[in-house]
């Protein structure tokens, strides 16, 4: 296929991984200046919150009934038919198989319907992609993407050439956000929830261990941090307002302080390839929502000399404008799939990293 760099690209997004059902129209005029038309998102929120977690067969059951009325909304709010567009774009992996194949089936037979060119995208690419849509930063930079189901540290060389710099050995970080809320009594997704109860907590009252702090590898370690709040909690029961907000306090601060040590790291192992010149950190998934850890990358990052760029939360989040431009990125690279590219659930974005060590190990 011809290079289509310099072309003016409409593409259609669709974004089925997990729990967010979403469909997006994203434009990519020239080189690489990204305008969002439309962007969709029915969050299934409501359908997993009394399961505390993400069920994969409500999610799947969820996004086939609504992914339709969303892709038509989208068209219809960038105010542009399936024949206008240059591309239609669908995530193919990381994630849940049967809301992956509900996004992909659908992308697929639209592209095919209309005769346009078909891009699966890797979600995680489209994170990292996604501060080039917002800030119309290029690559080299470097990802933080902390979510539910991701922790890693990225190096984004070019489009489509990325090196995974640290991985989580147990947890993500957003999903020891949901099970330190779970075992202290707060709502689901924990995260928000946790923020709030901080706030008006004492950090100092109950230590937490920093694992992983210090040490040479780059990995993400949280299951330590969450046995030891949890024997913190339990020797402390029955819990007061109080109790709860300070070992909320206790939590955000051990996780902002391993992420400020993770990511320096991070930042040393990849300093020969960002350069001399301006170097760019960025942040994607849910916990980048949080401030204080926002607070904390942004100190790291000044004392580093780096420019932190943290799209708006709504683009951190899951969406569809995200596969969108990833599909326009791809598309004018000419880097094009097959329709009969199947669902990839782990597809990691550098197959070639080594493993982290430790068991359960996330893509
Ligand atoms: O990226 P996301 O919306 O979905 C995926 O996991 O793919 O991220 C959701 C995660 C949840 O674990 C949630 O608890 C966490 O992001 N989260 C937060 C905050 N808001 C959402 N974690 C910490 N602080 C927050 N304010
Ligand atoms: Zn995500």
């Amino acid at each position: 296929m011809q290079n289509t760099s310099e072309q003016r690209l409409l593409v259609l997004g669709i974004e089925t991984s997990c729990d967010e059902t979403a469909a997006a129209v994203v434009v990519r005029d020239g080189e690489a200046e990204g305008r969002i038309l439309s962007n969709v998102v029915r969050s299934q929120l409501a359908e997993h919150s009394p399961y505390g977690g993400v069920v994969p067969e409500i999610a799947a059951r969820a996004h086939v009934e609504c992914l339709d009325t969303l892709v038509a909304a989208a068209l219809a709010e960038a105010g542009v038919t399936l024949a206008d567009l240059s591309g239609i774009a669908a995530t193919a992996g990381p994630g849940l198989n049967g809301g992956l194949v509900v996004g992909l089936v659908t992308g697929k037979t639209l592209a095919l319907a209309a005769g346009k060119p078909f891009l699966a995208i890797n979600h995680l690419e489209a994170h990292a992609l996604t501060v080039g849509l917002t800030d119309g930063l290029a690559p080299p930079y470097l990802v933080l993407l902390v979510s539910g189901g991701h922790t890693q540290t990225l190096l984004v060389e070019d489009v489509g050439r990325y090196r995974r710099i640290g991985t989580t050995v147990d947890d993500a970080i957003g999903e020891a956000f949901d099970k330190t809320a779970k075992l202290l009594g707060l709502g689901y997704p924990g995260g928000p929830e946790v923020e709030r109860a901080a706030r008006a907590g004492d950090a100092r009252r109950f230590p937490l261990p920093r694992p992983m702090v210090g040490r040479a590898e780059p990995h993400f370690s949280l299951a330590g941090l969450k046995t030891a709040l949890r024997q913190r909690a339990e020797a402390a029961a029955p819990l007061s307002d109080q109790d709860i907000a300070d070992l909320s306090a206790a939590f955000e601060a051990a996780v902002c302080d391993i992420i400020v040590d993770r990511v320096g790291r991070a930042m040393d192992l990849s300093a020969g390839s960002l350069g001399e010149g301006a170097r760019v950190l960025t942040i994607a998934g849910g916990v980048a929502a949080n401030k204080s850890i926002a607070r904390a990358l942004a100190g790291l990052a000044d004392a580093r000399g780096f420019h932190l760029a943290v799209p708006p939360a709504a683009l951190c989040t899951d969406n569809g404008a995200m596969i969108a431009w990833a599909g326009a990125e791809r598309l004018a690279r000419g880097l094009t799939d097959e329709l009969d590219v199947a669902a990839k659930p782990r597809w990691p974005l550098d197959p070639g990293a080594p493993a982290a060590i430790g068991a359960g190990v996330k893509a």
